[in-house]
């Protein structure tokens, strides 16, 4: 064991907790050593008292003590007297003999069986039973009316010491009665020099005004040069260190956002909850469309419906469902219900989103984005969630075509890091044609989304009449692929390993 070198390492507190420890024999609580080693605030001897248990200086014991205080009853027996003593001063003054009853002239009626039975165990009278039962002193409760009983003398101590330390078998009378003791349970530790630390403090070490940390005032008035500066201790205990970060699907979203706006996209918003009108009417989706059932849609009770936009559009839209209006196709074929557009939804889309956005500005170029959240009633598995965010988007310019959709998606993945695309057929009653996205995975292709040119029943009625390329991504299976998920619940498990260990960029 090198001393010299833990007298070295040792700080200013620490010097002075171990001297205070010498002045102690070796032991003290950390008030002694507060005061014995003039201390300034109490976190200096625990902090220094601390790092000296690390360096095995001193250790520290625990003992649990057990400390009373009066309860409410007792406060008030301070006030008052015990029972059996206020009706010990009604004998007295009565000369030694009174009627039972009598008692209540000093005492509630609860206190009276309370009294009696202390007046018995004490021994202090006994009870005549004639006519009436009268009480009469005895000669133990004559000697007993100048006297302070044990339990008089506790509630004294109490009163004015609280949180005192008391033999057990002494308070127990005392306790024993409903609401006169309060317990409580503290814990004091004794600082204790160990073998080492007594043979350091035997060494014996000066205190005197040492560097523990430099600073660019004390470099530049070359305090330094007079000064000595205490080592660091590099294999000291200290805790690890988690500085906040942004949740990986935090940190994927602002990539993704950066890649279409360094494109040229600009970002669009919209809210979860929207009329059937807004999220499937005006995309075409045919009102009686499996999508829209309960087991697929999530419906809302407050609000159950939403106001929806008067004429034209209602109507235009009515119109295209009913018998494709202007458009040149024969629509749906059956009857339009407005009352089912104002059926309020959890969008299960953010292609509400752009078709809104389209509608407010019908006029091209134009080319935005979304990344938001969608909700699905769908049963939860390895890739289903049902709340997820979609990567949406349209392009509307004229003469767009579904090359220039394909080389947009195909740039957004490639910069996204997935070469491996591919693209398939696809069908949604809003695109013609329509197509969905897959990127080889864990030896399948796993589906991204859709995407296609927006049908002209959905642009028709809106006003838009340049081709409108369009897509939907789901965001958390891309977020599978670049943090090697095979479940995709794990990226909302709030599971801090896997959290720490994710870089924060790729
Ligand atoms: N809305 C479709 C979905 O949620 C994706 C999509 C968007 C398809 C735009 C075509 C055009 O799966």
């Amino acid at each position: 064991m090198d001393t010299d070198k833990i007298i070295k390492e040792l700080s200013q507190n620490e010097k002075k907790v171990l001297l205070a420890l010498k002045k102690l024999h070796g032991k003290g609580s950390p008030e002694d050593i507060f005061e014995t080693g003039e201390f300034h605030q109490d976190v200096e001897v625990a902090n220094a008292s601390s790092w000296l248990q690390s360096k095995k200086l001193v250790t520290v014991e625990n003992h649990l003590r057990t400390v009373y205080s009066l309860g409410k009853e007792g406060k008030r027996f301070v006030e008052k007297g015990l029972p059996e003593r206020r009706a010990l001063k009604l004998l007295a003054e009565a000369k030694g003999s009174i009627p039972l009853k009598n008692l209540s002239t000093v005492l509630e009626s609860d206190e009276i069986p309370v009294a009696i039975g202390w007046l018995k165990t004490n021994g202090w009278v006994t009870l005549k039973k004639e006519k009436e039962t009268t009480i009469e002193i005895t000669s133990k409760g004559k000697n007993a009316i100048s006297d302070v009983t044990e339990d008089e003398k506790l509630l004294r101590l109490l009163h004015e010491h609280p949180e005192q330390e008391i033999e057990k078998n002494t308070i127990k009378p005392l306790a024993s009665r409903k609401n006169v003791i309060k317990e409580k349970d503290l814990i004091t530790s004794s600082i204790i020099l160990t073998d080492v630390g007594k043979k350091v403090v035997d060494i014996g070490f000066e205190i005197q005004e040492e560097i523990s940390q430099v600073t660019s005032a004390i470099i530049k008035n070359n305090e330094w040069k007079q000064k000595t500066i205490r080592p660091y201790d590099i294999h000291a205990f200290a805790p690890a260190m988690y500085g906040g970060k942004a949740h990986p699907l935090v940190i994927l979203i602002s990539e993704i956002r950066q890649i279409f706006v360094e494109m040229g996209f600009q970002e669009i918003q919209g809210d979860y909850v929207e009329s059937c009108f807004w999220n499937m009417d005006v995309l075409f989706i045919p009102q009686d469309h499996p999508a829209r059932e309960m087991q697929d849609t999530f419906y809302c009770k407050v609000p159950s419906t939403l106001s929806i936009p008067e004429q034209p559009l209602v109507q235009e839209v009515a119109r295209v469902h009913e018998n494709g209006g202007a458009t040149g196709s024969t629509g749906w074929g059956s009857v339009f219900s407005k009352t089912e557009g104002e059926r309020a939804l959890l969008r299960t889309h953010t292609t509400v989103n752009t078709i809104r956005y389209l509608y407010h500005h019908p006029k091209p170029p134009c080319k935005v984005f979304s990344l938001e959240r969608v909700f699905r009633n769908e049963d939860i598995d390895t890739t289903h969630l049902p709340e997820f965010y979609q990567i949406e988007g349209i392009i509307y310019e004229e003469n767009a075509n579904f090359r220039q959709l394909i080389g947009i998606l195909k740039e957004f993945y490639r910069r996204m890091g997935f070469e491996k695309i591919r693209f398939r057929p696809g069908y949604f009653p809003y695109t013609e044609p329509s197509m969905e996205v897959e990127v080889f995975w864990n030896g399948k292709w796993m589906e991204l989304g859709g995407s296609g040119i927006f049908r002209p029943e959905v642009t028709e009625p809106i006003g838009v009449k340049t081709p409108v390329l369009a897509w939907g991504l789901g965001l958390e299976r891309l977020a599978m692929l670049r943090y090697d998920l095979t479940d995709i619940r794990s990226l909302y498990l709030s599971d801090l390993d896997w959290l720490r260990k994710t870089p924060l960029l790729k």
